[in-house]
């Protein structure tokens, strides 16, 4: 296994259904770290280019519109085979094959308005991570252990913040 950064997006369809919390708790109950984050509404631009390797399909047009229809979540996903398991965690990209469990078997209605999207492969991740994240916004993870909550206290007579468990 070798430590991998994924774009996720939780699509139009996701962001008003305030499934961002419910997913994104997904991602980190999987050991997954997020280390972007960005709410953007796509312009037609920005939604064709990002598909571009999707133009001449017949659906484009329809997802065009679907990716334009309102404000989407724009993630960098980093771990173990990132790529790999954050397409696990969302499933297959129609709902009706999807694995029971997964997000889009969960929320997605239907192949067209699928929840989310995810890298397919370790190019795909990096120009995608690029074409959202390429003028800044990475925050590399600086702390230890960031991914174990509550943290191990190192200092016992460091005050506990009230949130954690005591
Ligand atoms: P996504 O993983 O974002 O990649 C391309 C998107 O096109 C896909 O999810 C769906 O939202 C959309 N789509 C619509 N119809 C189809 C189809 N028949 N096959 C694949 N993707 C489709």
């Amino acid at each position: 296994m070798s430590v991998e950064q994924a774009l996720s997006i939780i699509k139009p369809d996701g962001v008003q259904k305030n499934l961002v919390g419910e997913i994104v708790g997904r991602f980190e109950k999987a050991g997954l770290e997020i280390i972007a984050a960005r709410m953007i509404h796509l312009s037609r631009e920005q939604a064709e280019e990002f598909y571009t390797v999707h133009k001449e399909r017949p659906f484009f047009d329809d997802l065009i519109s679907y990716m334009m229809s309102g404000p989407v979540m724009v993630l960098v996903l980093q771990g173990d085979s990132a790529i790999n398991a954050n397409r696990e965690i969302m499933g297959a990209t129609n709902p009706a094959d999807a694995e029971p469990g997964t997000i889009r078997a969960d929320f997605a209605e239907s192949i067209e308005e699928n929840i989310v999207h995810g890298s397919d492969g370790p190019d795909t991740a990096l120009q995608e991570i690029a074409f959202f994240f390429g003028d800044g916004g990475i925050c590399p993870r600086t702390r230890q252990d960031c991914t174990k909550w509550p943290p191990a206290r190192s200092n016992s007579n460091r005050r506990p913040h009230p949130m954690w468990p005591v």
